[in-house]
């Protein structure tokens, strides 16, 4: 499916390719960002999801939730994937808060060193097509 739509928000798919979905993220006809479906692993169903809205005028109205439910719903609905996961830095608050609005639950935690007392920590996330539809009555799959 080339175009999805969200309450807020279509996704336009840009790249389409077996291992990766690319999508441009449009609001009223702009694009405000970009979300994809990457490393997508069919015979386990897993893929990676990344997100980005590129003007911070355009964040905090609910159009990077909007991108990742209706991103998920296509993942879970029509691709059949059976979990999705994500990296994110610990201290992105914004994106942690969207990701658990989606339904995704922090799984574990990496922890990177850069050399003395440089450190940062990142998350993994995740949300399977059970939990999902679960938790998303109204628009799950
Ligand atoms: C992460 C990102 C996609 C979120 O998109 P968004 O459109 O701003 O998110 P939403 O408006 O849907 O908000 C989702 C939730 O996060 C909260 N939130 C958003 N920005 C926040 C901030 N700066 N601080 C605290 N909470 C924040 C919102 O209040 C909302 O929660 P609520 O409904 O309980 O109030 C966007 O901020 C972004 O593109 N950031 C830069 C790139 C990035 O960090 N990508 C993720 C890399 S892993």
């Amino acid at each position: 499916m080339s175009q999805l739509t969200g309450e807020k928000i279509a996704l336009q798919l840009q790249t389409p390719g077996r291992c990766r979905m690319h999508y441009q993220i449009l609001v009223k006809g702009e694009v405000i960002g970009e979300v994809e479906l990457d490393h997508i692993a069919w015979r386990s169903g897993e893929a990676e999801l990344k997100i980005h809205i590129f003007d911070p005028a355009k964040r905090r109205r609910g159009f990077g939730s909007d991108a990742v439910t209706t991103l998920l719903e296509h993942a879970f609905g029509t691709m059949n994937l059976r979990r999705v996961y994500l990296r994110v830095h610990a201290t992105n608050t914004a994106a942690v808060r969207c990701y658990e609005k989606a339904g995704f639950k922090k799984e574990g935690k990496l922890k990177r060193s850069f050399g003395g007392e440089r450190k940062e920590e990142v998350l993994l996330m995740a949300v399977s097509r059970q939990h999902f539809s679960k938790e998303k009555p109204a628009r799950a799959v």
